[in-house]
């Protein structure tokens, strides 16, 4: 499928909030409450307006939104120049093997941005189709991390790493 992607807008506030608040996707992020559309809009109108992180939505010919990609620069904890990458694929597009174009793109669309880095992507260990996608966009395997989750309680992430 041919996908273009462009920054998101305020006007994507709904768009977002709807895929942050899939079930599949609370359920494999990190903290996997549901969000309020109150909270969700104070931190989407906080990271359109930061620097440090980069918001593409992907489209396909149709002009639908297939999904996103988020790159965050901002130093989490033990990494200071740390650039952590979220992605999801709407539930009406998923099993086509989009991600994996959308995390190659969106990665030559952060290269452009910040020139040559290191993207680590955070994975919990059985989400297969997460692995596989960034797998196929060239990141390979680099360590296991317990800097999510609640410690103790949750299985380490799996750290992928793409240096481009
Ligand atoms: C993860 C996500 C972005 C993948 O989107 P997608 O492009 O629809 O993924 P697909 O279903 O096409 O699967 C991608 C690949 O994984 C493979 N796969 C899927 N489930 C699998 C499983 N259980 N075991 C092994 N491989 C699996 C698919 O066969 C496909 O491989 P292929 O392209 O070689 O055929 C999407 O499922 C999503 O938005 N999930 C919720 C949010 C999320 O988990 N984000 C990632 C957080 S790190």
């Amino acid at each position: 499928m041919n996908l273009t992607h462009r920054p998101a807008t305020l006007a994507d506030a709904h768009l977002y909030f709807d895929w942050a608040n899939d079930p599949i996707t609370r359920q494999q992020s990190f903290s996997s409450d549901p969000i309020s559309l109150e909270t969700h809009t104070a931190w989407f109108s906080r990271k359109l307006a930061d620097s440090t992180a980069l918001l593409l939505v992907f489209e396909n010919e149709a002009g639908e939104p297939v999904g996103q990609i988020r790159f965050e620069r901002k130093p989490v904890a033990d990494m200071p120049d740390e650039i952590i990458v979220g992605i999801s694929v709407d539930t009406r597009f998923r099993g086509q093997g989009l991600a994996s174009q959308v995390i190659a793109e969106g990665c030559d669309e952060c290269r452009k941005q910040w020139g040559a880095i290191t993207i680590h992507a955070y994975i919990k260990p059985d989400n297969q189709s997460s692995i596989r996608s960034f797998t196929k966009a060239g990141f390979t395997f680099s360590h296991e991390s317990g800097k999510f989750g609640v410690s103790g309680q949750e299985r380490p992430s799996l750290v992928f790493s793409k240096t481009l």
